[in-house]
């Protein structure tokens, strides 16, 4: 594991943590800001999220191209030696709401989805940390996670937000259980972890700071992810660009599949 990335994630998950915890279930942090620079609304809870995560990435000192939803990108220092990706909070929704389920996922790596090299997302509700290195497994706190083995249809547990025009017919018919809960994030670490057998999502909503950490996770947990046609996912890390995808333990990939 490097160590390096994980404790700057974690540095900066925490100083996330710590200034939006007077914000939770709070009418004021949902107060709209402006249309961030993924085209989406900032609301006030995500500004001070990125600001709390600029400060840290500021004081650490190295140089890096920082992506993240609200401001877009920024430079910092004078010699980029990799892209942080970050999503300041992901379940926005939930966080303002005070559903707990919510979460900071940051990924390092080049400048393509397919390039990232490091992966890390944070449960602000619990603590818990998924992470993984390219090539070196995944894990939930200290302890190796992997995949499950289910591979039926009947069988699956399935995080599904497809929707017309390209929507998998997904639903509590033709698989054991459907479920949403808001939050892309940690939705693919339950697909790492082997909780749920895949996560679907068809709705070319998607932006890369919401599934760059999970992708990698699931992967190096041994499972697999696709846009529809089952090609791997590559999209410049911009958060302007919308992804669809599929992952899954990688069993029952191709029979979802099959169903577009
Ligand atoms: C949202 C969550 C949600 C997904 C939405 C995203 P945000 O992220 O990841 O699961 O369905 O498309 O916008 O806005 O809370 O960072
Ligand atoms: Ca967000």
């Amino acid at each position: 594991m490097n160590l390096q990335f994980f404790e700057l994630c974690n540095e900066v998950a925490d100083a996330i943590k710590e200034e939006v915890s007077g914000l939770i279930g709070k009418p004021e942090a949902g107060e709209m800001l402006r249309i961030g620079a993924d085209g989406t609304p900032t609301e006030k809870i995500d500004e001070v999220a990125e600001n709390a995560a600029l400060n840290v990435l500021e004081s650490d000192g190295r140089s890096m191209r920082f992506v993240s939803e609200e401001l877009g990108e920024k430079i910092l220092g004078s010699k980029p030696e990799f892209t942080f990706v970050l999503d300041p909070i992901d379940g926005t929704f939930n966080a303002v709401n005070n559903i707990p389920f919510f979460c900071v996922p940051i990924a390092i790596g080049g400048s393509d989805l397919s390039e990232i090299r490091f992966g890390f997302v944070k449960n602000l509700i619990n603590g818990d940390i998924y992470s993984a290195e390219k090539g070196k497994g995944a894990f939930l706190n200290s302890k190796r996670i992997h995949v499950s083995n289910y591979s039926k249809l009947p069988e699956l547990s399935v995080i599904s937000y497809s929707q017309r025009p390209h929507a998998l017919p997904i639903n509590n018919h033709n698989v054991r259980r459907v479920r949403v809960y808001g939050c892309a994030a940690l939705e693919l670490c339950y697909i790492a972890s082997g909780i749920f057998d895949a996560f679907i999502d068809m709705r070319s909503m998607l932006r890369v700071t919401d599934i760059a950490a999970g992708k990698l996770i699931v992967e190096e947990a041994g499972g697999r992810v696709t846009d529809w046609n089952g090609d791997p996912l590559s999209t410049a890390l911009d958060v302007r660009q919308r992804v669809n995808m599929i992952a899954s333990n990688g069993h029952a990939h191709d029979k979802l599949l099959e169903l577009g």
